[in-house]
């Protein structure tokens, strides 16, 4: 398997793909905080969505935060007008509706963009059951952290239209998308992703389908590393986390970033790719990650992780 990280995947695009398609109407599954980020952003830039989840309480949550988050945004770009701000703020809500029949939803949208539980096979299943409601032209995507894309496709006959849009936490603030192709991806449909993330007003960059893509493969071992420089008692968390902070102008320590991202997320995604590539350094268990996430501490979402929150 450890081949898996140093394979060079090729993509080969559809000589016949001409043009990309115009993404207007977006379905976006998962109403958690990616999701709601996501649909948030498609639509104060002008595009249609629909917010699907398995219950109207955790749409209501996620609507609910959207509307926080653009208090929040609001706040600085309508700062000598809070009216225009109110305005601007109900006028992103209208292009929001919700739904919780998934298949129902991917009948009319031209984009499917899941940003579900990390779990292969649930997304797989999700994303066979959509591929057979979905119109032809209808693209999908996954926001995978950790996950091949090529297996999260395998359970569609569109392995042409489906690639990867890998967002940042908060995606209001976080200014990146990563663009995912696929061996199989069209040229047409990658530069549909492309053009998607750019009318997000995001900064786009190209990735292979490999585990981590950019981001996350940089990221998480450099996170991991801190945990265990913790470990062997060579820093506390708070130093660490200055010392990151001051010293490499990081925004957040990595104690605190991995408390934001979800200690839950950071250990799926370790425990993923070391079972992938078992030999590799970078990807060795973490005895105190283990414990704070089975005593429930996942972070800032349940209340404590490395620190306490209010
Ligand atoms: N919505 C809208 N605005 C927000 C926001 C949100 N969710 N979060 C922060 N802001 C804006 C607000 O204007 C806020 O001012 P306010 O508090 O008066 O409303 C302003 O940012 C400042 O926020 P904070 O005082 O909370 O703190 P910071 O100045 O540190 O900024 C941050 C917050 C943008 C999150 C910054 O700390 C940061 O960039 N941290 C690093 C985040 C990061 O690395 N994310 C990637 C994680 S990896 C990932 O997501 C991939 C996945 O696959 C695991």
């Amino acid at each position: 398997m450890a081949s898996f990280f140093t394979h060079q995947l090729c993509r080969s695009f559809s000589s016949t793909a001409l043009r990309s398609v115009a993404i207007k109407h977006v379905v976006i599954i998962g109403g958690g905080q990616m999701g709601a980020g996501i649909a948030q952003v498609a639509a104060a830039t002008g595009h249609q969505v629909t917010l699907v989840d398995t219950s109207d309480s955790i749409l209501q949550k996620a609507v609910k935060g959207m509307e926080s988050s653009l208090k929040r945004v609001v706040k600085k770009k309508f700062a000598d007008k809070p009216e225009a701000g109110e305005e601007f703020i109900q006028k992103v809500l209208k292009n929001v509706s919700t739904s919780t029949d998934a298949a129902a939803a991917a009948q009319h949208t031209d984009l499917v963009l899941e940003a579900i539980v990390e779990n292969l096979q649930i997304k797989q299943d999700l994303f066979g059951t959509l591929d057979k409601a979905a119109p032809e032209h209808t693209i999908f995507a996954s926001n995978t952290s950790s996950l091949p894309i090529t297996d999260i496709a395998s359970t569609t006959t569109r392995l042409d239209r489906f690639g990867g849009l890998h967002f940042f936490n908060p995606v209001p603030m976080m200014k990146l998308v990563e663009v995912i192709g696929t061996s199989a991806t069209s040229q047409e449909t990658f530069d549909s992703l492309l053009n998607f993330g750019k009318a997000l007003g995001k900064t786009t960059v190209s990735c292979k389908d490999t585990p981590g893509f950019i981001v996350n493969r940089l990221l998480v071992p450099y996170m991991l590393e801190a945990i265990r420089l913790h470990e062997r008692g060579h820093g506390s968390k708070e130093d660490i986390d200055i010392a990151m902070k001051l010293g490499a102008g990081y925004p957040m320590g990595p104690f605190e970033l991995l408390d934001y991202v979800g200690l839950d997320t950071c250990k799926f995604i370790m425990d993923g790719w070391s079972q992938m590539d078992p030999d590799n350094p970078l990807f060795a268990k973490s005895q105190l990650l283990n414990k704070l996430v089975a005593e429930g501490k996942f972070g800032k979402k349940t209340g404590e992780g490395f620190y306490k929150y209010k």
